[in-house]
C-alpha cells in the first residue's frame, strides 16, 4: 500500500490539472524563451516548477530526454526544442488528468510552433518510483519540483530509478526547494502542504548526500534562489521558515576514489609571483586566472595554507568549466 502523502499528492495534482493554480510551486524567475518558441498561455499558467531544468549546454547532439512529473508540459516543449525527433522527449506522470492536460497543451503548441510536432513528445502513465523504462536508455533525465515531495525512502527510490535509466555519463537535472532550518513534524506531515512543495524541503547537504550515495560521481549546483517564507502567522511554526530553490545537475560519472566532485560555485585564484601554481593533483592555476573547483579540491587547497591562493566561498552558481 502506498503512503497517504503519495495519494494526497495525486489528488492535489488531479485538481491542479482541472483548474490551473497560478503560483502553485513556481517561482517568478523568467521563463526560458528561445527563437521561434511560442509557449501556449495555459502551459505558462500550469508552470508548477521551482526553477528550470532546461539548459542548452546539456542538450547538444539530439539527446533522448526523460521528464518525470509533466505538469502542463512546458519544460517538455522546451526540451523538444533541442531534441527535435519523434519520442525524443519521454514524459512520465502518474495522474491521468495531468497527462490529458499536458497533451492538450502540446497539441496547442503544435499549432503555435512551425518547427514542432507533437510526436516529438511521448507521455506515458507511470510512477517516478518505478519507471516504465529500460536501463541505460536516457541521455538527460529531468524532474522539477516533484522529488522534494518524497520522504527519505521514496526519494532514494526515485533517485535510484533515474540513475538506472540514465546512460553512462548521462545527466540528471533537477529543481527542488531546499531548507536549512528544521521544518517541524506537524508541517512535514501535512500531506497537502508537502504535496504543494512547501514542507518536504531538506538541507542542501542532505540532498547532495542522497544523490552521491546513489552513485552519481559529479554534482553541479547551478542556481539557488529565494523561494518561500512559511510565516508563523499563517503556518503552525514558532519561527518563520525561509525556503530556497536550487537547480542541480547530477552526472552519472564513475565515482572518483576520493569521493564525488561537488561543484557549488567555488573558485581558486593563484596570485603569487610565479606564472602558475600546480597543486600536483591535476589543478594548474595560471597567475591571476580564476579556476572553478569542486568542494573537495577547495578543501585540499585550503589545507595548503598558501598565502597567495584565494579560494572563494560557494556562490551556488556553477556554470561549467571546472576541472577535477
Ligand atoms: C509540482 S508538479 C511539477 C510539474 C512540472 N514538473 C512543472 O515544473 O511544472 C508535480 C508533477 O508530478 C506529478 N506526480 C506526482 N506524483 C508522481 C509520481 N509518483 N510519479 C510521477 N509523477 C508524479 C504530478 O501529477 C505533477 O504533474
Amino acid at each position: 500500500m502506498q503512503a497517504d502523502y503519495i495519494e494526497a499528492t495525486k489528488d492535489l495534482y488531479k485538481e491542479a490539472a482541472a483548474s490551473p493554480e497560478i503560483g502553485l510551486c513556481c517561482t517568478t524567475n523568467p521563463i526560458w524563451q528561445f527563437p521561434d518558441l511560442n509557449i501556449p498561455k495555459k502551459m505558462i499558467d500550469m508552470n508548477y516548477g521551482c526553477g528550470t531544468t532546461v539548459n542548452p549546454r546539456d542538450l547538444i547532439n539530439n539527446p533522448t530526454v526523460l521528464y518525470v512529473g509533466v505538469g502542463g508540459g512546458m519544460e517538455l516543449l522546451q526540451f523538444a526544442y533541442f531534441s527535435r525527433k519523434n519520442s525524443g522527449v519521454i514524459g512520465i506522470d502518474i495522474v491521468d488528468e495531468m497527462i490529458e492536460s499536458a497533451n492538450n497543451n502540446i497539441a496547442e503548441a503544435e499549432i503555435q510552433n512551425k518547427w514542432f510536432s507533437k510526436n516529438f513528445i511521448d507521455i506515458k502513465k507511470g510512477d517516478a518510483l518505478s519507471l516504465p523504462l529500460a536501463d541505460s536508455t536516457i541521455d538527460v533525465a529531468a524532474q522539477n519540483c516533484l522529488f522534494n515531495i518524497f520522504k527519505t525512502k521514496e526519494l532514494e527510490i526515485a533517485l535510484s530509478e533515474m540513475y538506472r535509466v540514465l546512460k553512462k555519463n548521462g545527466k540528471l537535472v533537477m529543481s527542488d526547494p531546499v531548507c536549512e532550518q528544521q521544518i517541524n513534524r506537524t508541517l512535514k506531515n501535512d500531506n497537502r502542504l508537502r504535496a504543494a512543495c512547501l514542507t518536504g524541503a531538506i538541507p542542501i547537504n542532505e540532498y547532495i548526500k542522497m544523490i552521491t550515495e546513489i552513485g552519481f560521481g559529479t554534482i553541479e549546483i547551478r542556481a539557488k534562489r529565494p523561494y518561500r517564507v512559511l510565516s508563523k502567522n499563517r503556518y503552525p511554526t514558532k519561527e518563520n521558515i525561509f525556503i530556497e530553490s536550487i537547480e542541480v545537475c547530477a552526472i552519472k560519472d564513475p565515482m572518483p576514489k576520493d569521493g564525488p566532485c561537488v561543484f557549488t560555485g567555488r573558485t581558486a585564484i593563484y596570485y603569487g609571483d610565479q606564472n602558475y601554481f600546480d597543486d600536483g593533483k591535476g589543478h594548474v592555476m595560471l597567475q591571476n586566472q580564476p579556476l572553478s573547483i569542486c568542494d573537495k579540491t577547495a578543501s585540499n587547497l585550503t589545507n595548503l595554507k598558501k598565502s597567495d591562493l584565494f579560494i572563494s566561498e560557494p556562490t551556488f552558481f556553477y556554470d561549467g568549466g571546472g576541472c577535477c
